[in-house]
């Protein structure tokens, strides 16, 4: 038995809210916004927070500065059960943040990456790593230090005999440097969504993009498609699944993250690529019924209850 079911490895900020906003603000000028929240952000963050909050043990390696968003972020993760003795402090960088902008539906944002963008293979303690099951990496392409050396730093990951799951995220740069040929073979469960998938392979469709990679993939692939629900690619046949369509969606920050929080939840539990994928598409529903990323996992019993109320369903977790 290990002391970890999932070790999150990634990026750790905290999100600036800044809501209600009265227009788009304009340089020189000044504007009110009529709400304000300052919380955890960032993808791993939500991803280990919420599979903390559906029963995993969950310990995270990230880094942050030694500054208040530092303390923010450690506090926020203890608060959901994660374990933070593994999280890394540095002196060169603040922790980063993201200031988002929100109207209506659509928001603008900004992210001074910090603490985040430093993290490299030398910082990550391969004895860390030992100690859990499963490791989740996200966010390839936010981290730079963690871009530049990924191919080194997945072949230690997987050198501790862990089981390896990754979702890359959006490329900010829009580049898609990711050399799938070399780093898939690598990964037990790959995680994309349709944009990222078709991005990185240069293909048009889903597809085609699912025919260019399948040949690299270790074990599976699961494409979470939004309101389309999500696309398992296994050795044995592919699995559409249609979403757990919510009528009243209130947003849908984080949908993507809580989808693999629910996947990897039930992977590490032993559930079939099918269940997990079940799971996956329910928490990611259950994500669009609260405000933000984490504010539908508050505990256990908050999803159990929200899966009831809003889907009729009764979690197999
Ligand atoms: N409006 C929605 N209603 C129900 N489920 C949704 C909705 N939006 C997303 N989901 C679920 O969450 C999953 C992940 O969302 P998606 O937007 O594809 O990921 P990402 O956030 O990574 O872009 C989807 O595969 C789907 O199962
Ligand atoms: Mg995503």
């Amino acid at each position: 038995m290990k002391e970890f079911d999932i070790l999150a490895l990634g990026e750790l900020n905290v999100d600036l809210l800044l809501n209600r906003i009265a227009g788009f603000p304009e340089v020189g000028k000044e504007i009110f916004a009529e709400d304000m929240v300052l919380a955890l952000g960032s993808s791993t963050g939500i991803f280990a927070a919420n599979s903390s909050s559906l029963g995993a043990k969950v310990t995270f390696v990230g880094m942050i500065g030694k500054d208040q968003f530092g303390q923010l972020v450690r506090d926020s993760l203890k608060a959901r059960g994660v374990d933070v003795s593994n999280l890394i402090q540095t002196e060169s960088a603040a922790t980063g943040l993201t200031a988002l902008l929100n109207y209506d539906n659509d928001r603008a944002a900004v992210t001074y990456p910090g603490a985040m963008s430093l993290m490299g293979c030398k910082d990550i303690n391969p004895d860390a790593i030992a100690k859990a099951s499963h490791v989740h990496i996200s966010s390839v392409f936010l981290q730079q230090t963690l871009h530049d050396q990924l191919f080194e730093i997945v072949s230690m990951v997987k050198a501790q005999g862990v089981t390896l799951s990754m979702d890359v995220q959006f490329d900010p740069a829009e580049k898609w440097d990711f050399d799938y040929k070399k780093i898939l073979p690598l990964v037990d469960i790959f995680m994309p969504n349709e944009q990222e998938l078709t991005c990185i392979t240069g293909k048009p469709t889903v597809e085609e993009a699912v025919a260019e990679i399948r040949p690299y993939l270790r074990n599976m692939a699961v494409v979470k498609m939004g309101t389309k629900g999500s696309l398992l690619v296994t050795p044995e046949g592919d699995r559409r699944v249609a979403a757990i369509l919510n009528p009243s969606v209130v947003d849908a920050i984080g949908a993507g993250d809580s989808f693999d929080a629910g996947f990897i939840t039930a992977f590490v539990r032993g559930k079939s690529p099918a269940a997990c994928q079940d799971m996956g598409n329910l928490t990611g529903a259950v994500n669009t019924t609260a405000a933000g990323g984490t504010g539908a996992f508050a505990s256990l019993e908050a999803f159990r209850e929200a899966a009831m109320k809003h889907f009729g369903c009764t979690p197999d977790l």
